[in-house]
């Protein structure tokens, strides 16, 4: 399975702006299936945990702040080469510099709310979907 597996979360921004239902159609729409799916939202421990590799960052505590601000959707998505071609199709991280048509360009507004998160490797990829979901939520 490992290769064809991604992570998202579609972030409280986005929710809050409305977007959550072209998020998704967008994402279908790019020949990601969904194998998972929970709208849920991260406590301040989740969020610090979640984002643990970026703890020295400077802006790791704006950044769980902002994750813990309200509900997000947990995804798990499966396609060819998955996680490059998902990182290729959110755009890149700051919106301003986001290719047209990605979903960052479409529907984020920072380059903290940037619409969605997407794994960064298989590995990450595999561990963030454990995070959210049991294998029998995974279908
Ligand atoms: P993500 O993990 O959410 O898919 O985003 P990414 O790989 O494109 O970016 P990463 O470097 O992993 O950063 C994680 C998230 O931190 C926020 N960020 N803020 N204020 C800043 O300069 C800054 N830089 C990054 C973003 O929400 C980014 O997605
Ligand atoms: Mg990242």
């Amino acid at each position: 399975m490992s290769g064809n597996i991604t992570f998202t979360m579609i972030k409280p921004k986005a929710i809050a702006d409305g977007h959550m239902g072209n998020i998704i159609k967008k994402i279908i729409e790019g020949g990601f299936n969904i194998k998972a799916l929970k709208y849920t939202r991260l406590t301040k421990n989740d969020a610090r945990k979640f984002y643990e590799v970026h703890k020295e960052r400077p802006f790791y505590n704006d950044l769980v702040e902002f994750m813990s601000s309200g509900p997000i959707i947990a995804a798990v998505l499966e396609k060819d080469n998955a996680v490059e071609d998902y990182r290729t199709y959110i755009g890149s991280t700051n919106p301003a510099e986001a290719a047209e048509g990605t979903i960052r360009k479409l529907y984020a507004t920072s380059i903290e709310a940037n619409a969605v998160h997407g794994s960064d490797s298989d590995e990450n990829a595999l561990i963030e979907s454990g995070f959210f979901f049991s294998q029998r939520e995974m279908f």
